[in-house]
């Protein structure tokens, strides 16, 4: 499976966020994972859809919008207008996730659900077809800079084995104190996508990035 790095700019330096995320594509990343925080789902208050129009320009790369919004649909029309590409919701914060993932497909957008450290996967069997992506969430969402939580890598392996056994061929993304250290062993889990805050935009973004993406290489040989 194609392993992809997807930077989280809520690590980023605000003031030069522009340059920051053209820093990261230049330097391999091809997702950049954007995480919009409401206030109710999770504490934090991020940003939205002005401050991801105010990046798009700054890289075709994908803009992968990860959701810790309560009913996100209500956003799902604006986020496409702003520029997502790929907007992620949480199975715990969509009372009609079945609707919501309908409503993200056809404003031509990739369906992502997410999953807090205590929610099983089984809670996505329903509708594992209609997603392009599962994030599985590596740490308690709202913070970035926390350390993973060990036992949710269980929950990777077990949703790999899942998805191989019914010959499904799906993203699984994880996010929440990755870092050069564990990438092999998220990666060994299952995951194909890794999202990193602190340990790219934590220092130099161009050599952290590629960093991550030797790691790829070496994971794969
Ligand atoms: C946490 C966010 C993460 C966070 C990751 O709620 O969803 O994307 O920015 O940051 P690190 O990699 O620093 O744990
Ligand atoms: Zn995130």
């Amino acid at each position: 499976m194609r392993m992809i790095l997807a930077p989280s700019i809520l690590a980023a330096d605000f003031a030069r966020l522009g340059e920051a995320v053209g820093q990261a594509a230049s330097a391999g990343a091809e997702y950049i994972h954007i995480d919009v925080m409401d206030g109710m789902f999770v504490p934090s208050i991020s940003f939205g859809m002005p401050a991801i129009k105010g990046i798009r320009p700054c890289t075709d790369k994908v803009f992968d919008v990860h959701m810790m919004v309560e009913e996100p649909g209500r956003y799902a029309e604006a986020m496409k207008e702003a520029g997502a590409d790929l907007l992620c919701v949480h199975q715990e914060a969509c009372r009609h996730l079945d609707r919501t993932l309908s409503q993200i497909r056809d404003l031509g957008m990739k369906a992502g659900v997410a999953l807090n450290p205590s929610t099983p996967v089984s809670a996505l069997d329903c509708i594992l077809e209609k997603v392009d992506m599962v994030l599985i969430m590596t740490v308690n969402p709202g913070f970035g800079g926390q350390k993973l939580i060990p036992y949710t890598l269980e929950k990777v392996r077990q949703l790999r084995r899942r998805l191989d056994s019914l010959g499904l061929d799906k993203d699984i993304e994880v996010d929440g104190g990755v870092t050069l250290g564990n990438a092999s062993q998220v990666l060994a889990a299952g995951a194909n996508i890794l999202v990193a805050g602190s340990a790219v935009f934590g220092g130099d973004i161009t050599e952290n990035a590629q960093a991550f993406l030797r790691k790829f290489e070496e994971f794969s040989r």
